[in-house]
């Protein structure tokens, strides 16, 4: 049998990573976790709770203080969609809305909170066979990934294509407000002082300037094909 590997994919704000993961995950059954809506649904917790604000910005203390009461799951619907549950409810939707995503890169940015989903991540990939989307995955989370990838694509490709998802999905915004919070969050998520995003030396880049899928998943499965052959080599010798 072939061995079990993990595959983690890094890069900006809306670059199709995970698109890619998906795709990649469903090509070969493994499992998919998307970071982000973890960050996403601890910010929602934090807004609701009122521990997070756009006026009054984070209470870390609060935040931290609400942590252990934070459950996070991930269930797939009929059409094979995956939904983020936050304490058993589907909140999919909503964590996808502008107001969380203008919130969610400073409370990505406190060390309680990284340290808090960190841990989650890293129990789901215990035992490989996974393929996981974020920032710090390739860096931090697994740094020992057979295979890592890191997306980038121009800033306007990547509104266009945010916006276009957003007002598919049902969530208004306007391109110059998308356009906005991916560059605000670029700028945060590169800056911070935990867990930057950054590329990690050994990983593969994707320019991903509208590739067409099916290309993208060509050149990703011929390299996942490579990498479990290495580890399965690697097991036998
Ligand atoms: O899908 P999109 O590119 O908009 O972002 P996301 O993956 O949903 O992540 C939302 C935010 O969570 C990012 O802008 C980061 O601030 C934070 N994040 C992080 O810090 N580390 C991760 N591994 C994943 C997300």
């Amino acid at each position: 049998m072939d061995k079990k590997i993990i595959v983690a994919i890094d890069g900006y704000s809306s670059s199709g990573k995970s698109t890619m993961a998906k795709a990649l995950a469903r090509l070969t059954g493994y499992i998919y976790v998307d970071s982000g809506a973890m960050y996403r649904a601890v910010t929602l917790y934090g807004l609701r709770k009122g521990a997070v604000s756009a006026e009054r910005g984070v209470d870390e203390a609060a935040l931290t203080a609400l942590l252990p009461e934070i459950d996070i799951q991930f269930r797939k619907d009929e059409a094979g969609n995956q939904r983020t549950l936050l304490n058993g409810e589907d909140v999919e939707h909503e964590i996808r809305d502008l107001e969380i995503s203008n919130l969610v890169s400073p409370v990505a940015a406190l060390h309680p909170v990284r340290e808090y989903l960190v841990g989650l991540q890293k129990g789901y990939g215990r035992e490989r066979g996974i393929i996981m989307d974020g920032r710090d995955i390739g860096t931090v989370v697994f740094p020992d990934a057979e295979m890592k990838v890191f997306v980038e694509a121009t800033a306007e490709v990547r509104a266009h294509r945010r916006l276009r998802e957003m007002l598919e999905e049902g969530n208004e915004a306007t391109y110059e407000e998308v356009l906005h919070n991916i560059l605000e969050r670029d700028r945060i998520d590169t800056t911070r002082k935990e867990s930057p995003l950054r590329k990690a030396p050994e990983a593969i880049t994707f320019y991903n300037n509208e590739i067409p899928l099916e290309e993208q998943m060509m050149v990703l499965h011929k390299i996942f094909d490579e990498r479990v052959a290495q580890a399965n080599a690697k097991d036998n010798g």
